[in-house]
């Protein structure tokens, strides 16, 4: 795995996003309620939207063009108009540092 630092623990807010580049891949990383760390594709399926300019809603994150919510866990949109997933990527976290492989997806069991 060639996993990449992407951010600082301490850089994340509670349900909300943070847009991060990794090898030109942009990557929405989200702190939940849980304290879980979450890494999807940052551009929205439906258009050219920054997802982590959208909302955290439980374990999804809503594009606020036209509010499609992505799950954190799947990158599968909840509702339309999306309909195509986003990526989501593997993280590790050691110490305060959030690793992920911008080239390598999670799979995903349907
Ligand atoms: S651009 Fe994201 S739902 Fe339309």
């Amino acid at each position: 795995m060639a996993r990449i630092r992407a951010i600082s623990l301490g850089d994340l807010v509670q349900d909300q996003a943070v847009r991060v580049e990794l090898e030109g891949v942009p990557i929405a990383v989200v702190l939940d309620s849980n304290g879980e760390v979450h890494a999807i594709g940052d551009t929205c399926s439906h258009g050219q939207i920054s997802l982590s300019e959208g909302f955290v809603e439980g374990d999804t994150l809503e594009c606020w063009a036209h509010g499609s919510a992505f799950s954190l866990r799947t990158g599968i949109p909840q509702n339309l108009p999306a309909y195509e997933p986003v990526p989501v990527f593997v993280v590790e976290i050691d110490g305060d540092d959030v690793y992920i492989d911008p080239t390598v997806t999670k799979e995903i069991a349907a």
